[in-house]
């Protein structure tokens, strides 16, 4: 695989697509293929190549992993509907919170996902479909950081070493390996998907759990999901590369209703970026901020502190997992 980089000034995004498409036909042949959509700008773009180039020999499912933000399958499988893509919404929340169970450390969160994911759920897909190929959005900057050990991100095997076809039975393609984000969002607009998925903030694959200090529960996803919609809503409009809540995994003292309560803390961030190597605060007006506190204090039960991340990445990253 050829994993140099075509940058945005270099990029023809009509060939790029023709010549992807191209590939994918030639490596799957007469075979299936599956993928996993999660509504992100980049598995959104494998779907739609990975269904120009198969049709209907790719089969497209969303996992439902129970880390995912506020009803976003049924948004997801309702925008690719329209798009007259099929996706079916696979519900394996039972899975994931199980393998998350009693796990703090980030890199061992990830990997847990990692495992669930690839050779619990798809494992499974692929068995039961008979599908020999798995399509996949990696870009590379993913690459970069989990080659660099920066973060081990949920979707890189080959470039680590790892023989997808020996530790989970199926090949995996990557047809935007090449790719970073902007470059993405072009091929995504040329390909036809709507505005709301090619300029869609990036989110990362281990989803909420990335933003989840400590312990993965149930209801300590449930406390960011809710934080994470008042976030999202309220910085739509402001231009930034990515925003969102984490949770804390420590508790501090705070009061309600006159009584000491020692609550939750959940912190923001909104970053300016053009690629996600390099980032910075978004300079947010204070009268925002102080918005966003009196939300999420008043609308996310249990929590008491609000704080807003004020360091650049590096030596920050940009999600807290
Ligand atoms: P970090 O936190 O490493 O994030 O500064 C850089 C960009 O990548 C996203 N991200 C991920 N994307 N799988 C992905 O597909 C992952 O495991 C993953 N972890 C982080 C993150 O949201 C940011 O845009």
């Amino acid at each position: 695989m050829d994993a140099k980089e075509i940058t945005l000034d270099k990029l023809d995004a009509k060939r790029f697509i023709e010549d992807e498409a191209r590939e994918i036909g030639k490596a799957v042949g007469s075979g299936l293929a599956v993928n996993a959509l999660s509504g992100g700008v980049d598995s959104s773009t494998v779907t739609l190549l990975g269904h120009m180039a198969l049709g209907g020999r790719l089969k497209t499912y969303f996992i439902d992993n129970g880390i995912m933000r506020d009803g976003e399958p049924q948004k997801v499988a309702a925008i690719f509907g329209k798009l007259g893509v099929k996706v079916e919404v696979v519900d394996a929340r039972k899975q994931f919170f199980d393998a998350l169970k009693g796990i703090t450390g980030p890199e061992e969160k990830r990997e847990a996902i990692t495992q669930t994911f690839y050779r619990d759920v798809f494992g499974r897909l692929v068995r039961e479909s008979g599908a020999k190929h798995l399509l996949q959005g990696t870009i590379l900057t993913d690459v970069d950081e989990t080659v660099a050990g920066i973060k081990r991100q949920h979707n890189v095997f080959m470039q680590l070493g790892i023989d997808p076809e020996k530790a989970f039975g199926y090949r995996i393609l990557e047809p935007l390996v090449r790719l970073r984000k902007p470059a993405v969002r072009e091929v995504a607009k040329a390909l036809g998907l709507p505005k709301e998925v090619y300029a869609r903030p990036p989110f990362p694959g281990p989803a909420l759990a990335a933003r989840v200090i400590g312990e993965v529960t149930p209801e300590r996803v449930e406390v960011v999901r809710k934080a994470t919609a008042i976030v999202e809503e309220e910085l739509a409009g402001s231009k930034a590369f990515q925003y969102m809540a984490i949770l804390h995994g420590d508790r501090v003292t705070g009061m309600r209703g006159g009584r000491r309560e020692f609550g939750l803390q959940v912190e923001v961030r909104c970053w300016d970026s053009s690629d996600a190597r390099v980032a910075s605060p978004t300079r947010l007006p204070f009268e925002k901020l102080e918005g966003l506190a009196g939300r999420i204090t008043g609308e996310v039960p249990g929590v008491v502190s609000v704080t807003y991340n004020i360091t650049k990445k590096p030596p920050s990253t940009i999600e807290a997992v």
